[in-house]
């Protein structure tokens, strides 16, 4: 089978789940032993209890999963044998620099090196790379166990048949590529996120309704239609087709929108009114947020489950 290889911070852990579900090799490779060891430890016991549950992604029992995966501290011998290599550092231009450019000498022209960068632009991180043709970025979504979006990001000299071979990997894992034609700030998924959390922001700071209710609006109203179906989608179903839609909701929708303000600051008294409302919810707490992260998950194993059978049915 081919070889991949990552690093074991959180998402780095999160894809060699993902890849050895998949059936692949995986290498890990990271800065210290330590690091690696309880990324090993922690992989097990997530596993285990997967199995436990009846969760785990794949044909392939946690022990033949866990088989697939092995660690190393010499980048050198880590890469070696790779076919596609996903960096999972931390969020730090220099860092990732340094690493892409470190891996830019070692590696040979058929190797895919991919980044899971939340928000550096492919321009940023790989321009002047001997290898940039086969430099591209594909952001996961947190967890990506549970969330299959993965955004594929080119750099404008990325080979097409880089972005083709990543977008069929990622389908063949059994996660949900979407191919970017461009690179843009924020990528997609964040850009549609910010634009939501800036209303919901100015909602809440020009005290049209409370926190806690701001939030019911999306998990209990927008949000379960859009588990299944997109924006686009909702628009088209919401009417007879989306040109029925725009010739009866454009006026208004415009109107809307016009009344929208400025991008917030993100800070000061409406950051203090948030925060204490969702901290009388969820005391910021290690203990306590573990413990509702844990139940999201859960949430997000049986949606994923749900999205699996109206699929198939
Ligand atoms: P993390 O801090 O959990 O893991 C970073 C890993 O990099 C650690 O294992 C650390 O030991 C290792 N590391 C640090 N310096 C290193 C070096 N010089 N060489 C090799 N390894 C080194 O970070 P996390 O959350 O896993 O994020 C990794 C990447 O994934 C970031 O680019 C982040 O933007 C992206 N991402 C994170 C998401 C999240 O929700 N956490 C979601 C989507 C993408």
């Amino acid at each position: 089978a081919d070889i991949y290889f990552l690093f074991s911070g959180l998402i780095g852990r999160s894809w060699a789940m993902v890849f050895a579900a998949g059936g692949f090799k995986v290498k890990l490779y990271d800065i210290a032993q330590q690091q690696l060891t309880s990324a090993l430890e922690n992989i097990r016991k997530q596993m285990k209890e997967l199995e436990e549950s009846g969760f785990l992604k794949g044909t392939l029992s946690a022990e033949q999963q866990l088989a697939l995966i092995s660690i190393c501290t010499d980048l050198k011998a880590a890469v070696e044998g790779a076919t596609f290599i996903q960096e999972c550092t931390p969020e730090n231009l220099e860092l990732k620099k340094k690493i892409f450019g470190q891996l830019d000498l070692i590696v040979g022209d058929n190797v895919i090196l991919s980044s899971s960068t939340s928000c550096l632009l492919p321009s940023k991180l790989f321009t002047g790379l001997k290898h940039v043709k086969q430099c591209i970025v594909s952001h996961p979504v947190n967890p990506p166990y549970f969330v299959p979006l993965v955004e594929i990001v080119p750099h404008p000299e990325t080979d097409p048949s880089t972005t083709e071979r990543t977008h069929a990997l990622m389908k063949k894992i059994g996660q949900s590529p979407v191919k970017l034609n461009r690179e843009i700030e924020g990528f997609v998924l964040n850009r549609l996120q910010y634009a939501v959390i800036s209303e919901a922001w100015r909602l809440v700071g020009e005290g049209v309704i409370s926190p806690t209710d701001l939030d019911l609006v999306m998990s209990d109203g927008l949000g379960m239609r859009y588990a299944f179906i997109g924006p686009l989608e909702t628009m088209h179903l919401n009417a007879e087709g989306i040109s029925n839609y725009c010739e009866r909701y454009r006026e208004g929708m415009r109107l809307v929108l016009n009344t929208f303000g400025p991008v917030p600051e993100f800070s000061g008294e409406i950051e203090q009114k948030i925060n204490q409302a969702m901290s009388e919810k969820i005391p910021v707490v290690p203990k306590v947020l573990d413990a509702r992260r844990k139940w999201r998950d859960e949430c997000l194993t049986g949606l994923a489950k749900l999205k699996k059978q109206m699929k198939s049915d």
